[in-house]
């Protein structure tokens, strides 16, 4: 098999056998096939597209490609979640302990995030002894003592998917179906949970900036999913304007908690009951939404699911006094008020550019070796369809750096656009997708 054949095949728009795919990824993998290579084969995936067979064969390549995670010793039906990536969100560090209270195992390992603001990996760092790093044995031990561990990827999940990322960023080929999908997927797929959901964000905030190719993604999504044999659903949700009120990873932390509190942004809440609620079907744990609803918000009244929170913190080492007392996580040395000088209604407030605003804050990392500030940030006061007057304040600016906080000052007052009242109100989901179709909402 040649490398130039299957470049060309592809140019010309034919569609690759698994034998040719799995041959790619191998060989780029042991670095046998150059970057430019495979550069051109992207660009020509880019413009003939990958059918659904060829998707899911390079999924499982790229899962191939690494160390898979085996979760079978963990019992029950699990659960994981992965969301396509947005502003200020902090839902797993909610949801998380949501479901588990209600008896589902839940279980993530994450990457570090590149970019807006830190994983959920760097915010859970903003408390004290936290350990993210877990061997597989206690990841698992955990699970089957309290029903929830979230931890680190190891190194060797889908290498593949490391070297063809790194190519595709540099080579204008990352926004291909195909190409995130199976990007995604493998490397949800690699660790063993029993059912998956998606969060597909779309909006200025995220990847997918219109509706109907959020749903074409997430029906890729779910389609490899399904077609590796794994329960997988995904809703398409909003990501217009950042989700909850904090942007940066101990402001989010403090959010979190606040949220397991009982008195979290309406938002941020409602988008962790819709997940865990799909959450607790896929587990079989409840026989409709309502009922999934309705123990939802019992593990929040009665506090289990703050106290499951407290106990994930004990289990991973970490000081639990930092979630009774919010006041010790990290905090920034100057917090600034951002004052409207209009009146009217917001009427948006581009939420990659906020998010870009607490990276420059130090919230978020430029590069992968970037040390993230953990307690920058920005504290929303103001959303969209709010109403603002003369001298309200829009916004919290939390830094370090008080030149930091007077440029993002000036950036976030321009983000905040004052006028008339939006004639739609927002909607946070827009749909749901599985292997039965499309539902919108
Ligand atoms: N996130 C990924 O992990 N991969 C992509 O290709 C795009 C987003
Ligand atoms: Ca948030």
């Amino acid at each position: 098999m040649r490398i130039y054949d299957i470049i060309k095949k592809k140019r010309d728009g034919e569609e690759l056998t698994t034998e040719e795919i799995n041959y790619l990824v191998e060989n780029y993998t042991n670095g046998q096939i150059p970057d430019y290579q495979i550069s051109a084969l992207f660009m020509a995936i880019f413009f003939n597209k990958m059918n659904k067979r060829e998707t899911l064969d390079l999924t499982k390549a790229m899962i191939n490609s690494g160390d898979t995670v085996d979760l079978s010793g963990i019992k029950g039906i699990k659960v994981d979640k992965h969301s396509t990536g947005g502003v200020g969100d902090t839902t797993t560090l909610i949801l998380g302990p949501m479901v588990a209270a209600c008896g589902v195992p839940f279980v993530k390992m994450s990457g570090r995030g590149l970019g807006h603001t830190g994983g959920t990996l760097d915010k859970l760092e903003s408390i004290k002894d936290f350990r993210v790093e877990l061997t597989t044995d206690e990841f698992i031990n955990n699970t089957n003592s309290i029903n929830i561990s979230l931890c680190s990827q190891t190194a060797n999940i889908t290498p593949a998917d490391k070297k063809f990322y790194a190519l595709r960023d540099v080579t204008a080929t990352v926004e291909n179906l195909s190409l995130i999908a199976s990007s995604v997927m493998s490397k949800k797929l690699a660790i063993g949970s029993d059912a998956i959901i998606l969060d597909v964000k779309v909006g200025s905030g995220a990847f997918m900036k219109n509706i109907d190719d959020a749903i074409k993604l997430a029906e890729e999504m779910v389609e490899i999913g399904i077609g590796y044999g794994r329960e997988t659903i995904a809703l398409v949700t909003n990501m217009d304007e950042p989700l909850g009120m904090a942007i940066g990873n101990a402001l989010e932390v403090k959010e979190a908690i606040e949220t397991l509190r009982g008195h979290g942004p309406e938002d941020l809440y409602e988008l962790c009951i819709q997940l865990g609620t799909r959450l607790l079907l896929l587990a079989k744990r409840v026989k409709d939404e309502k009922e999934g609803r309705q123990m939802l918000k019992e593990v929040i009244d009665s506090k289990a699911a703050y106290n499951k929170l407290i106990e994930l913190v004990r289990y991973q080492g970490g000081d639990t006094d930092y979630i009774q007392n919010t006041e010790l996580l990290p905090r920034a040395n100057h917090i600034i008020s951002v004052k409207s000088n209009k009146k009217g209604y917001v009427k948006s407030l581009n939420a990659e550019e906020v998010g870009k605003c607490a990276l420059a804050l130090g919230a978020g990392r430029e590069t992968m070796t970037s040390v993230i500030e953990l307690s920058a940030g920005i504290v929303l006061n103001k959303k969209i369809d709010d109403k603002v007057d003369v001298g309200d304040t829009l916004a919290y600016i939390h830094a370090n750096d008080i030149a930091k906080a007077e440029e993002v000052e000036n950036r976030l007052k321009r983000l905040y656009i004052i006028g008339d009242k939006n004639e739609e109100d927002k909607k946070l989901i827009y749909g749901l997708v599985t292997k039965d179709g499309v539902k919108l909402y």
